[in-house]
């Protein structure tokens, strides 16, 4: 059960103070009870005494009457006294006086030595032999329990026995006792009225200290009530809290709980940066990264294993490993989860497919132990897509390779520029001069043919080189796709192409440069209809994919070979005869140029699927990315 602390207070309190009265009225009580019975006992022999004295007053003028026993045997002097008693007027009085104005005692009886009553104020005594009753001194000697028992329960009598001896002083002999009897009904009324009034006494005083005892202890943890108060406020973020003004210990303790909600503030704002970096840093990876704690819980995952695992970060997180890798998964044994916990490894493992989204692939696992001062704290698993490793680092292979080849032409343009100018300027004044006839006019014209050959090729090297201004604009993907799709229909019809597309409609709007974005989808589906020559299907995808919108355009064509995977963004390599080899060069530098990605699989003779991911976050900075020029290495954009 809990108490509050003020109700534990004051059921201490009135318990002590229960006690107290307890303690302080058992001893009252006992005092009271046990001096009561001792006036009792007292009394009652202060008056076996005053009888004793009468009956003897009685004996003397009985004897001063001329009265005498008729012989000394012990009936005669029996009958004697009993006589001598009998007609004693104050005797009798005094008995009847002391049993009828007495509160206490019940019954007096002047017994012979055989125990026979001789005189009696019970009228039916006298000449009966009377059993002896339990001495009064025997009650006021037991214990304040057994005293209780005896005047609460039945009533009974006791009584207190004086020796009732006769003969000239010096020489008295027993002759019989007198015997006064005490009722305990009596002695209770003498005592209840004292107890009652000791009762109340302690209900009372029991009744103020719990009101007493109540009123301290909410006076008392008032300030702790409003301390609890500032804590709940502290706990929801709310710092700034003024302590209590108070110099004692609950102000003190106000003071360094204000103190500490300050500290909590800077730790916070530390904790949150830190988060918000992890976070960032974490989003930004590639591999996916697991942390487990010592009894195999996930306390951070990083939103890249959803790729791996195919369930999203956040519902992994807080689960057991054994939870989140099932028996059968390929990534438990690999873990050795069947053992017990995450044992370092590392490996490869194949993961099957996973829907349309994954293809089976082989991903590398490795687990590390997480260990402070030689104890095991935890585990951090590491799953990486050795695929999408290789295909960027060809990425950036060919990025680089560009923007090496970018700044060479730059320079050979423009030198090899200037010559063909004042080429063509020495052959247009050369025409005028040259003689008629076939052979001379048909070298003429081939010189004017290979300078107008050698002056596009430059010119392509220079737009190139030229740094573009993106004209970024808010644009509709699908709306985009469509118009690409109507640019090239004279030849997917012309190629008996068939197209499928599933654009998602909800998809916001993206910030593009859309001449530069039309241009590069051109390229991928002129490249998709080029590689089906006798017809096919051309499917184009549009659908968000996490904060990217992903466009992927799949032809059922005759594929790309291994050997040219490498090679098929690079400038000028092409396969096609008639083909100038920039078509994916220039789509590469525009979906980098947006910061996205491009990619493809291809299995030769089914078929080529290329995947633009564009970011949708430019959208929300517009206004800081209207126009941008590319950076340095990145400004060789073919215009083709
Ligand atoms: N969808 C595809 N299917 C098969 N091979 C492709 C596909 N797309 C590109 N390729 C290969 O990549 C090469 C380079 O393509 P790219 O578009 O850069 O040049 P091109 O099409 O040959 O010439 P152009 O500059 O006129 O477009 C192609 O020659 C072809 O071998
Ligand atoms: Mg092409």
């Amino acid at each position: 059960m809990h108490l509050r602390l003020k109700t534990k207070i004051t059921l201490i309190i009135s318990g002590l103070v229960l006690a107290v009265v307890v303690v302080n009225s058992w001893l009252y009580m006992a005092t009271l009870t046990r001096q009561v019975i001792r006036e009792s006992d007292n009394r009652a022999r202060q008056v076996a005494q005053e009888v004793f004295f009468q009956a003897q007053t009685a004996l003397v003028d009985s004897a001063a009457a001329g009265n005498a026993p008729l012989s000394s045997s012990p009936t005669d002097m029996r009958n004697y006294v009993r006589g001598s008693l009998d007609q004693n007027a104050a005797l009798s009085s005094l008995i009847d006086a002391e049993v009828g104005y007495s509160f206490l005692v019940y019954e007096v009886t002047i017994v012979d030595h055989n125990g026979v009553a001789m005189i009696s104020s019970d009228a039916s005594l006298p000449d009966h032999p009377v059993q002896p009753r339990t001495p009064l001194d025997q009650l006021a000697g037991s214990s304040f329990i057994g005293q209780m028992r005896v005047l609460f329960g039945p009533p009974r009598a006791y009584e207190v026995a004086y020796p009732f001896n006769l003969g000239p002083a010096g020489h008295q002999v027993p002759f019989g006792e007198i015997r006064v009897a005490v009722q305990t009904g009596l002695l209770r009324s003498e005592i209840a009225p004292s107890m009652r009034s000791a009762a109340w006494l302690a209900v009372i005083s029991v009744l103020f200290s719990v009101l007493l005892a109540g009123v301290v202890s909410s006076a008392a943890l008032a300030p702790l009530e409003r301390i609890s108060a500032q804590l709940d406020r502290i706990s929801r973020g709310e710092f700034d809290q003024k302590p209590l003004e108070r110099g004692d210990e609950f102000g003190q303790v106000s003071t360094k709980i204000v103190q500490i909600g300050q500290q909590l503030r800077g730790v916070r704002e530390i904790f949150s940066t830190l988060r918000e970096n992890l976070d960032q840093v974490l989003g930004g990876l590639e591999d996916g990264l697991l942390l487990f704690t010592r009894d195999g819980r996930a306390v951070m995952v990083s939103p890249a294993v959803e790729r791996f695992l195919g369930v999203p970060a956040d519902k992994l997180l807080g689960r057991e490993a054994g939870d989140i890798f099932p028996p059968k998964h390929p990534l438990r044994a690999a873990l050795r989860l069947d053992d017990g916990a995450i044992a370092p490894v590392s490996t490869q493992v194949e993961l099957p497919a996973d829907g349309a989204n994954h293809p089976a692939r082989i991903i590398g696992v490795s687990a590390q132990a997480i260990a402070e001062g030689g104890t095991r704290m935890g585990a951090l698993v590491t799953l990486t897509d050795l695929e999408s490793r290789e295909r960027i680092s060809t990425q950036l292979q060919v990025s680089e390779r560009l923007a090496a080849l970018g700044r060479v032409t730059a320079g050979v343009a423009h030198e090899v520029k200037n010559p063909l100018n004042s080429m063509r300027l020495w052959l247009e004044n050369l025409k005028g001069h040259i003689p008629a006839g076939e052979e001379p006019q048909q070298a003429v014209r081939v010189l004017d043919a290979e300078i107008d050959r050698l002056d596009t090729v430059v010119k392509r090297f220079l737009d190139f080189t030229r740094p573009v201004e993106m004209n970024l604009v808010e644009t509709s993907l699908a709306t985009l796709i469509q118009e690409v799709l109507d640019t090239a229909r004279p030849q997917i019809e012309h190629g008996k192409v068939c197209i499928e597309t599933s654009l998602a409609p909800s998809l916001p709007p993206v910030l593009i440069d859309r001449q530069l974005l039309h241009q590069a989808l051109l390229n991928l589906i002129l490249n998709a209809v080029e590689a089906m020559p006798g017809g096919g299907t051309l499917a184009i995808d549009l659908e968000r994919r996490a904060d990217n919108a992903e466009i992927r355009i799949r032809d059922t064509g005759k594929g790309i070979a291994p050997e040219h995977r490498a090679r098929i963004f690079q400038l000028f390599f092409t396969t096609r005869p008639g083909g100038s080899g920039i078509g994916l060069a220039s789509a590469f530098r525009t979906v980098q140029m947006h910061d996205g990605s491009i990619d493809y699989e291809s299995e030769p003779g089914h078929g080529t699927t290329f995947r633009i991911d564009l970011p949708l976050s430019r959208a929300s900075d517009a206004s800081t990315a209207a126009t941008r020029a590319p950076e340095p290495s990145h400004t060789t954009v073919p215009r083709t």
